[in-house]
């Protein structure tokens, strides 16, 4: 059997298969279609200091080859997460990942500081990229400033390792990369959504009820990729790649350019146990190749052409 497990540094996946957030819940709720401990680890939706209604309805859309959502960052506050989907999660074996989020800096602060001291907690990851917000997410993440003061903030007020996800929605997204290397983040994850909308021709209403919302899936795999690429050629922290995984070929495009481990959301939203079926895929791929160690992949990418 081929070696899955990958290292992040400060941490030990059993293999590069991560469930991304806001498509897997808080890791209790998908337990009726997949055993999460399979997975190398996985990503909660994200969390914030008080509970949020998030944006009004419709919410989500499907586009050509994707879908647009607002969610707008719904979620239980970190405190309701602890008492009640901790417990429930904690006995999983697999690294439970935090996703964080706050209107400002002191709110991410007092979110990372609530996670000190949980041991169950892997890592956080800083989500400085939602598209579908009024205030805070993108914001900061647009701002190589702001992007690597959120991030000294958060290491500063954690004892955890820290993610931090990048939004597509810049225009130099390498900059952002080395802004917050710079400043200390353990990981880089990427991408977000990317921002978009669409409009009913009938109603002549945009069909999201927050007018725009974030694209996700199969269309934004080929940007994804390539700027996951460039993120790995401008740091020298671990890289976890994303956006528009959808099968097992997807997820080795991204560890070939060098992503350390992987992401996958909207699949999950289609079948929630699709991160099995990924994870066999790649296993299969090293078996029929004879990879012995998924690392032999990792960044394999020839760029010159034979001949
Ligand atoms: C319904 C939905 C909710 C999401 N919620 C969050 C979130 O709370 N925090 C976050 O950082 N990303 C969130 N994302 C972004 C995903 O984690 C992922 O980065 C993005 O969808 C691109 O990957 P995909 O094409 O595989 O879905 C959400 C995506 C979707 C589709």
């Amino acid at each position: 059997m081929a070696n899955l497990e990958v290292d992040l540094g400060f941490l030990r996946l059993k293999n590069p298969v991560i469930a991304a957030s806001g498509t897997f819940g808080y890791g209790d709720e998908v337990r009726d279609f997949v055993d999460p401990s399979i997975l190398g680890g996985f990503v909660t939706k994200g969390l914030s200091i008080r509970p949020r209604k998030g944006n009004p309805p419709p919410r989500t859309c499907e586009t050509p080859c994707g879908m647009l959502n607002s969610i707008g960052l719904e979620n239980i506050g970190i405190d309701r997460f602890l008492e009640e989907k901790l417990p429930k999660i904690s006995s999983l074996d697999t690294a439970i990942i935090v996703n964080i989020f706050g209107e400002s800096i002191d709110e991410y602060r007092e979110v990372a500081k609530r996670l000190r001291g949980v041991k169950e907690i892997s890592a956080i990851e800083i989500n400085i990229s939602c598209p579908n917000v009024e205030k805070g997410g993108m914001i900061f993440g647009k701002d190589p400033y702001l992007s690597s003061k959120i991030t000294e903030v958060v290491l500063n007020s954690s004892d955890k390792p820290v993610i931090v996800k990048l939004s597509p929605n810049v225009s130099d997204i390498s900059a952002i990369s080395k802004a917050v290397e710079k400043a200390g983040a353990n990981a880089i994850s990427l991408i977000n959504t990317i921002t978009g909308m669409a409009v009913d021709i009938e109603t002549r209403r945009p069909v999201l009820g927050n007018i725009y919302g974030g694209l996700s899936g199969p269309a934004i795999k080929p940007i994804a990729l390539y700027m996951t690429y460039s993120v790995v050629k401008s740091v020298s922290i671990p890289i976890i790649g994303g956006g528009g995984i959808m099968d097992y070929r997807d997820a080795m495009e991204f560890l070939i350019v060098g992503a350390r481990a992987v992401q996958v959301g909207t699949a999950n939203l289609i079948d929630p146990a699709i991160c099995a079926e990924i994870i066999d895929g790649i296993r299969a791929y090293c078996e029929e190749k004879g990879i012995e160690d998924i690392n032999e992949i990792i960044g394999s990418l020839k760029e010159e052409r034979d001949g």
